[in-house]
């Protein structure tokens, strides 16, 4: 029995398997909008048998894009294709979940495939950032933003509970606060980003201050039944990693006792001078700590190179939901080829009847 296909329930939800595909931005909509491309592509890669789809940071206001290109939940005329995609997902099998998020001063920035820097101060297809205080990202992304008041915090809480309400009208089973990163919840969080002197600010109650209450306002909202989880990034490679890892789990802790229902474990990427060890699975360990230490399940990504390697972490306990980005790209049914790669009995289960026929005749005649 393999524990990677092995079902897992979180809430009143359940996942036919531990593979997720996370949020992955396509930067292919206009005003928001969904389009033929994202039908397809979340269409394809759910058919191909993971247990969960997350559909792609989505932005609960303009400003909160990262890109023009960003898919966004600021307005109801942005519910239908949503729906259209979660009805999608989940008649190919798996739990369609959504990441809604605001990019803060990493917004307004071109498609990485147009430069991936910001887009040039004056430019018309660019637009004024927002951020706890005003300091750059710096390297590709110079754009000084502007410091939040307190209205615009109110204000920028208040967009996320309505993102959340849209995406349960739109039919989403699973919910993903973006706090990662270095976008806006993950800058509250950063001291590489928030020189605040309010209670915004300062220590670690001031900077988990805005996340706790986005928390705590989405919360009011989002069925019980349904999982609400955030990303979050619990380490930034910054050469003060104990300390942050540190600050992140009591966080973590907070998260669950105000409802989180699992962290999707990250990278804060809040600042260019980090030291990040890519190498397979890098993040499994810190995965793991985050879990036993909080309590809460957690899901990690980054890296987990091979179906082997994801069946491994989840097997040693270091994460219940393993989430597997640009080999999906690659392959949409990746979980398809890793349950053969394992080894795993009749994965029929993961294809629709017109490919697998076909697919399980050549496999018996291997
Ligand atoms: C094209 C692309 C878009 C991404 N967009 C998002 C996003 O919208 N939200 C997010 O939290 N992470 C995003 N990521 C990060 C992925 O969710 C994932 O963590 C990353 O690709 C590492 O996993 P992998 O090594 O399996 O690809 C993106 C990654 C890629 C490649």
């Amino acid at each position: 029995m393999s524990a990677l296909f092995s079902p897992f329930t979180l809430k009143d939800v359940t996942l036919r398997n531990r593979i997720a595909v996370p949020p992955m931005c396509q930067y292919s909509a206009t005003d928001g909008l969904t389009n033929g491309w994202h039908q397809t592509h979340y269409e394809s890669i759910a058919r191909g048998g993971a247990g969960l789809v997350i559909v792609e940071a989505t932005g609960v206001s303009p400003e909160g894009r990262i890109t023009p290109g960003c898919l966004g939940l600021w307005d109801d005329g942005q519910v239908a294709g949503l729906a259209r995609i979660a009805a999608n997902i989940k008649a190919a099998g798996a739990v369609p979940g959504i990441q809604i998020g605001h990019a803060g001063r990493k917004a307004s920035a071109q498609r990485p495939w147009e430069g991936d820097d910001h887009i040039p101060e004056g430019d018309p297809s660019g637009w004024e950032t927002i951020s706890p205080s005003a300091i750059a990202f710096g390297a590709n992304l110079p754009r000084v933003p502007r410091a939040m008041t307190i209205a615009d915090i109110d204000r920028v809480k208040a967009d996320f509970v309505a993102a959340a309400r849209r995406a349960l009208d739109a039919g989403f089973e699973w919910l993903e606060l973006h706090f990662a990163h270095g976008y806006l919840g993950q800058s509250f969080f950063s001291v590489h980003a928030n020189g605040r002197d309010d209670r915004y600010g300062g220590d670690l109650a001031g900077r988990s201050r805005f996340l706790l209450e986005t928390l705590a306002a989405v919360r009011a909202v989002w069925p019980e039944r349904f999982p609400l989880t955030a990303r979050f990034g619990v380490i930034e490679f910054d050469g003060r990693d104990e300390e942050t890892l540190s600050e992140s789990i009591e966080l973590t802790k907070q998260f669950r006792a105000g409802g989180l229902d699992m962290l999707n474990v990250s990278v804060g990427f809040s600042t260019p001078d980090a030291s990040i060890p890519w190498g397979s699975g890098f993040l499994a360990p810190i995965a793991e700590r985050v879990k036993r230490e909080t309590g809460l399940p957690v899901a990690s990504s980054w890296n987990i190179d091979s179906p082997a390697v994801a069946e491994r972490v989840v097997l040693d306990g270091q994460m219940d939901l393993v989430m597997i980005g640009r080999a999906h790209l690659g392959n949409p049914h990746y979980a398809y080829a890793a349950a053969k790669a394992l080894g795993v009995d009749k994965p029929s289960w993961t294809l629709p009847a017109p490919y697998a026929h076909w697919l399980e005749r050549y496999r018996a005649a291997e």
